[in-house]
């Protein structure tokens, strides 16, 4: 079967984030919102059926998952990123920054350092904060338009002691896919110094064709022993309004001190939608996932040649995964403030701003094109005007 993955929805109306929140963030609702990281697509109908077949039952009572939900996430993870688990590694959880959130209470204190990896997701930088840890940037070195982790200056930091580690792998807003040498190279030296590592995998099922994701706790025994990975179908099937992920955490110790939090909680669990979700998603999910990651990457050939051959100011980066595009605007020598005006208000486009991804952020732009081409497109011609208004 082909998807059609050029259908235009709108989505206003249906109390979207990005919609509902144009004002909030922009200060304008008159802005193309290509910000907050869910897709424009619809969610596929192996999903959709099941969930509208379920909501027809009209009986909306306590539900639990299925008795076969982690093996068919053990089937998933194991087909797809070649990571043989236990179905007793998995926990069900509503969202991945709960899950952190969980994370840090667990195995750190209030004033312990936190290291995390400029720029970044905002809230890996102010979920540690909100609880009162101390955070330590360890930031990437640029190479090319891409990054790689700066391991003298992460080795220097882990010395000076931290409880954890939140990585993101495959990296937002970069799109890097870690490399198994970084990897290895990251829990050597988290094992040495006694880090928990946080593998934030959410982005894992959407690496580019021809690049291959490589699940932190596979990389090497000690890796295995200090990490808690966190993984979801949310954006990979575009149900993040469902409230879906899991834990997968290989250590015993580390498995039984987290999920005895999660339980203290009450929190490891979310909606009939969200089981059927996940269930759809992973047993039927093969081929249009196949066809969405080539449709995307063609939004990234199409993005890249145009800002090379029209906007040359601004830089591109070389994404390998999810629909995250990561734009390099600092040749326009304009501050934060200063450019994001200027995309607001010359080019009515809405993109995340870079100074919220902390140090190295500055000067950037998230560009999401998870969306059908001609959204993408129009965006292209709104940075475009943008930059050429630059002296308005
Ligand atoms: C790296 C990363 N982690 C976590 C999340 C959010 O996860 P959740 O909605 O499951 O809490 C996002 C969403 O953009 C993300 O990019």
């Amino acid at each position: 079967m082909k998807y059609d993955f050029d259908k235009l929805i709108d989505r206003r109306g249906t109390s979207t984030y990005k919609h509902e929140f144009s004002q909030y963030y922009f200060g304008s609702d008159d802005i193309l919102p290509l910000w907050v990281a869910d897709m424009d697509f619809e969610t596929p109908d192996f999903i959709m059926d099941e969930v509208i077949k379920r909501a027809n039952h009209r009986v909306l009572g306590y539900t639990v998952p299925s008795r076969t939900m982690n093996n068919i996430i053990a089937e998933w993870i194991e087909r797809n990123h070649n990571w043989k688990i236990h179905t007793s590694w998995i926990k069900f959880m509503s969202g991945v920054l709960p899950s952190i959130a969980v994370a840090l209470q667990t195995f750190s204190s209030e004033g312990d350092n936190v290291i995390i990896q400029s720029p970044i997701y905002p809230p890996f930088i102010s979920i540690p904060k909100a609880n009162k840890r101390n955070v330590v940037f360890n930031q990437l070195k640029r190479v090319g338009n891409s990054y790689e982790m700066d391991l003298d200056d992460f080795r220097k930091k882990a010395k000076k002691g931290a409880s954890v580690f939140i990585m993101s792998n495959p990296h937002n807003p970069a799109g890097i896919v870690w490399e198994r040498e970084t990897l290895k190279e990251v829990a050597e030296i988290c094992h040495a110094y006694n880090i928990l590592v946080i593998s934030d995998e959410i982005h894992c099922d959407l690496v580019h064709p021809g690049h291959e994701h490589i699940p932190f706790a596979t990389v090497s025994k000690k890796a295995r022993e200090i990490s808690i990975t966190l993984m979801a179908p949310s954006k990979t099937f575009n149900i993040a309004g469902l409230g879906v992920s899991f834990c997968v955490v290989p250590d015993l110790k580390l498995r039984k001190k987290f999920y005895d939090a999660l339980n203290a909680l009450h929190i490891a669990h979310s909606n009939m939608f969200a089981y059927i979700g996940l269930m759809e998603a992973f047993k039927n999910g093969d081929d249009w996932l196949k066809q969405l990651k080539i449709y995307l990457r063609g939004n990234f050939a199409l993005a890249l040649d145009y800002i090379n051959r029209n906007i040359p100011l601004v830089k591109p980066f070389d994404a390998k995964a999810s629909f995250l595009l990561w734009l390099d605007f600092t040749d326009m020598g304009l501050n934060s403030k200063d450019l994001r005006k200027l995309m607001i208000e010359e080019g009515k486009i809405g993109m995340n701003n870079g100074a919220d991804f902390g140090p190295g952020g500055e000067g950037f732009q998230r560009l999401n094109v998870g969306a059908p081409r001609t959204v993408i497109e129009d965006a292209l011609r709104r940075i475009e005007k943008a930059v050429n208004n630059r002296g308005l």
